[in-house]
């Protein structure tokens, strides 16, 4: 396992790049499954959560060509002939569970490993499953598996969903894409993700209506053909450069940011000190001189403040002036990062759902370990902000959703050194 050695950095400065959407690339990757078919993806991100999709994907029968330079993925679907997701792979990724609707929407059974637990929550498929049932798939659950099938094909129904899921919506919206009939989803997530897979589908030939809005009308089609589509950028990864300026200061431009997406992050930013200039359409200017100041947030679905920003702003806020609360209302264990960033000498302590943050006057470098993806980039973050030079473990986490962040950082003028490792740390 790899690790960071992390140095205390003074100031960002320069130019970063913020590459294409981990959890927009998905999705998408898998809806190549609703079509037999040469499929050409753009800007999508080299990263390993992408890498086990394709490997899913390939598992499935695709036959699938990337390049890491210049983010192009070709996707030959003609020769799939497997319907089963196996643990083995899906244990590695919960997102590989968005194989289920496209699966059995288009073969008629599908048979997915349910994926196990997660350090940030349970994380169940009961939303998703309920959801197919309601467009009356068979669903059953044996030896860890989903097992879900259809007598000719699912039929469209309302389906209305107990907490706006993601993964559920992404799901359903593709399952129904071939269903017979009109699908309404009510309660549906609306986040820019969910906006670009209807995108791509509808460029494939689906009828999908109000993606983005609470509900989603779809109206099923008989076929969908292979298409040209490119992702957009990732809105998390552009968040994270983001609030390492609130925290670490300095003056850096981000390109290809779509700022519509971090409505509420923005917002936040703005409120406790950060100052953000529009360039153009997709490129800003972020800068901070002055000490950043307490906020409160709630962690919402989408047009809400983000759950994937949280681990990110318990760092920034751990050094603002005055006492900061977050909730976190989105997953109910995702707060490992907090244990991490009191060992860099932060003061925050849990209740409930809260974490209470009193701000320091600086962090200061320890031995720390990553738990989970964004949990990564926030001791990242701390480790850039506490003087000296932080050790950071388990950094495959990071490596997940982050493309290159420690030459993204070192062209920001920070440094950050990547140990190899042939043996695993503990
Ligand atoms: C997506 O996960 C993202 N992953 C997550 O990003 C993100 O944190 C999350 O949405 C929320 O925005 C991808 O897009 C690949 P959910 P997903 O279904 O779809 C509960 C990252 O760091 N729930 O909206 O799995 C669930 O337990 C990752 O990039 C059920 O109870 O999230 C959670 O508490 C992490 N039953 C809440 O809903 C279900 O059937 C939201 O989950 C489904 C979900």
């Amino acid at each position: 396992m790899d690790k960071f050695k992390i140095f205390h950095c003074n100031g960002l400065k320069g130019e970063v790049a913020i590459s294409g959407s981990k959890n927009s690339a998905l999705p998408i990757m898998a809806a190549a499954i609703l079509s037999s078919g040469k499929f050409e993806l753009d800007n999508i991100p080299s990263l390993r959560d992408i890498y086990t999709m394709k490997k899913v994907l390939e598992y499935l029968g695709a036959k699938i060509e990337y390049c890491a330079e210049t983010k192009k993925m070709l996707i030959d679907t003609t020769c799939l002939n497997k319907t089963t997701a196996p643990y083995e792979l899906v244990k590695t990724m919960r997102a590989s569970a968005v194989v289920l609707g496209p699966l059995l929407t288009r073969f008629g059974k599908a048979r997915v490993s349910l994926p196990g637990g997660c350090a940030i929550g349970a994380r169940p498929l009961n939303i998703h499953l309920k959801g197919f049932e309601d467009l009356k798939a068979k669903i059953n659950i044996e030896s860890g598996y989903i097992n879900a099938s259809i007598k000719k094909k699912l039929i469209g129904g309302t389906v209305i969903l107990d907490f706006p899921s993601v993964g559920a919506t992404e799901n359903i919206m593709m399952a129904a894409a071939l269903a017979e009939g009109k699908t309404e989803i009510i309660n549906a997530a609306r986040e820019p993700e969910i906006v670009d897979l209807a995108n791509m589908l509808n460029k494939m030939g689906a009828r999908i209506k109000n993606a983005g809005e609470n509900k989603i009308e779809i109206i099923g089609v008989k076929k969908l053909k292979a298409v040209k589509y490119k992702v957009i950028p990732d809105r998390i990864e552009a968040g994270t450069f983001l609030t390492a300026v609130g925290l670490i200061g300095g003056r850096i431009k981000i390109k290809n940011i779509i700022m519509e997406h971090l409505p509420v992050v923005i917002e936040k930013l703005l409120e406790i000190g950060v100052k953000i200039e529009r360039v153009s359409k997709n490129i800003i200017i972020a800068s901070r001189a002055k000490k950043i100041k307490a906020t409160n947030i709630k962690t919402l679905p989408f047009p809400g403040f983000a759950t994937d920003m949280q681990a990110q702003f318990c760092a920034m806020l751990s050094v603002a002036e005055g006492v900061s609360l977050i909730s976190e209302t989105v997953f109910e264990n995702r707060f490992m990062h907090i244990s991490e960033l009191n060992r860099l000498g932060a003061n925050i302590s849990i209740d409930h759902n809260t974490a209470i943050i009193k701000g320091v006057k600086e962090l200061s470098a320890a031995q720390i370990m990553a738990s989970d993806l964004r949990a990564g980039a926030a001791l990242v973050l701390a480790g850039l902000a506490a003087r000296g030079e932080t050790e950071l473990l388990r950094v495959y986490h990071i490596d997940r959703g982050y493309e290159n962040i420690e030459l993204k950082f070192s062209k920001l003028g920070a440094h950050i050194e990547r140990i190899k490792s042939k043996s695993f740390d503990i």
